[in-house]
C-alpha cells in the first residue's frame, strides 16, 4: 500500500501483543518494552488515502444491542507483518479490535440512557481509535466533529475511515436507524504519537499553560469528550497521554471516559497505574463507571475523568 512512512521495519524488537489463536479477533497484551527510538512524524490523514491494495472486509457487530459494522483487514497485507505481530514504536496494534472499545461503547450507551452524557453538537476526540468503534458511536449519536488519533496513519487509512465510511457516511438501509444518521457531522483523522500530535489536532492547546489560560476562560476551543481504550497499557507512553488530555479537553465541562483492564500483565501498564499518576497531577477526579470482570481475561473496567 501506499504509506507515507516506510513499512520497513528499523525497530530492534518484536514482541508478540496478541493470543495464541490466529484466527483471535481481540488483542490481548505480551508486551514487555517499547524501544527507543524517535516517533514518526504527526500528520492529517484526508478520507481520500484509503489504499485500493488492502482488502477490506466488514461483518456486523452487536455491542449490547448497538449494531456497528466492524472492517477487518490483513496485518501482514497493512504492515508486512504477521497478523498477531506488534512492534513497538512502529505498529502498536491498531488493527486488532480490543475488548475495551466494546466496554467503553456499552458504558457510553448506559451513560447516556441514564442522562449523563450526550454526545449532541459535542466535539469528540478518540485517542489511540484503531478500528475507531466508539468515535462512530459518537457519530451516529450526534456528535458535531469527532476527531480520531492513532500511532499509525496506515491504520487510520486502511481500517479507521473504511469503518467510518461503512458505518456513518454509507450504512446498509437495513442497519441505518435514526440515530446513526448524523448529516451534520465533520470527521478527520490524525496520525502521531501522544507526546507530539497536539501540534496538529485542531482543537488542542499548545501546551499546558495555554490550557489552563483557556480553562480560565471558561471554555477553550477544545474538545467536550474525549474517548479512549485500551491505551494505557505501556507505562513509558503514560506521562504524555496524561499530558496530552490536559492541552485537549474542555474545562470545565469536559469530561474523559477511558476503558482499559486494570492492570497489563508482562508491561506493567493499566487503569490504576494511569490513574495514580492522573491523582499526581491533581487536574482530573476519577470515577468508575463499569467493571468488566467476566474471567474471560483479567478485570476491565471503563472510568471517568473529569476537570476538577
Ligand atoms: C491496543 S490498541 C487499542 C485500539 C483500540 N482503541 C481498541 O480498543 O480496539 C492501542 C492504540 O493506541 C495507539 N497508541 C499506542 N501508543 C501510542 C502512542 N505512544 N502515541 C499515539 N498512539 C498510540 C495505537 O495506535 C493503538 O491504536
Amino acid at each position: 500500500m501506499e504509506s507515507n512512512r516506510s513499512n520497513s521495519s528499523n525497530a530492534s524488537l518484536v514482541f508478540r501483543l496478541f493470543d495464541e489463536n490466529p484466527n483471535s479477533e481481540l488483542g490481548i497484551l505480551d508486551s514487555p518494552q517499547r524501544p527507543l527510538q524517535a516517533p514518526p512524524p504527526c500528520f492529517e490523514v484526508l478520507p481520500s488515502e484509503v489504499p485500493t491494495s488492502v482488502k477490506y472486509v466488514t461483518e456486523p457487530l452487536n455491542v449490547g444491542g448497538v449494531i456497528l459494522l466492524k472492517g477487518r483487514v490483513s496485518t501482514h497485507e497493512v504492515f508486512a507483518l504477521g497478523n498477531s505481530d506488534l512492534v513497538p514504536g512502529k505498529y502498536e496494534g491498531g488493527l486488532k479490535l480490543w475488548e475495551g472499545s466494546l466496554d467503553l461503547i456499552t458504558a457510553l450507551s448506559c451513560e447516556i440512557k441514564v442522562g449523563k452524557l450526550s454526545f449532541a453538537g459535542q466535539r469528540v476526540l478518540e485517542l489511540g481509535c484503531g478500528h475507531g468503534l466508539p468515535g462512530i458511536f459518537a457519530c451516529q449519536k450526534g456528535a458535531a466533529s469527532v476527531h480520531f488519533q492513532d500511532f499509525n496513519a496506515e491504520v487510520l487509512q486502511s481500517l479507521t475511515i473504511p469503518n467510518v465510511n461503512a458505518n456513518v457516511q454509507k450504512m446498509p438501509e437495513h442497519l441505518a436507524t435514526d440515530t446513526n444518521k448524523n448529516n451534520n457531522l465533520e470527521t478527520r483523522f490524525f496520525a502521531g504519537d501522544w507526546g507530539e500530535v497536539h501540534s496538529i489536532l485542531p482543537y488542542a492547546c499548545k501546551d499546558e499553560t495555554e490550557a489552563s489560560e483557556m480553562a480560565q476562560l471558561n471554555r477553550g476551543s477544545s474538545y467536550d469528550v474525549i474517548l479512549m481504550a485500551e491505551t494505557v497499557y505501556s507505562i513509558s507512553a503514560l506521562p504524555n497521554l496524561c499530558r496530552l488530555i490536559k492541552k485537549c479537553l474542555c474545562t470545565p465541562q469536559g469530561v474523559v471516559y477511558m476503558a482499559a483492564k486494570k492492570y497489563y500483565f508482562g508491561v506493567g501498564g493499566g487503569s490504576r497505574r494511569f490513574l495514580s499518576l492522573v491523582e499526581n497531577d491533581g487536574t482530573f477526579s476519577a470515577s468508575l463507571v463499569s467493571e468488566v470482570a467476566d474471567g474471560s481475561s483479567n478485570v476491565r473496567e471503563v472510568w471517568k475523568l473529569l476537570p476538577k
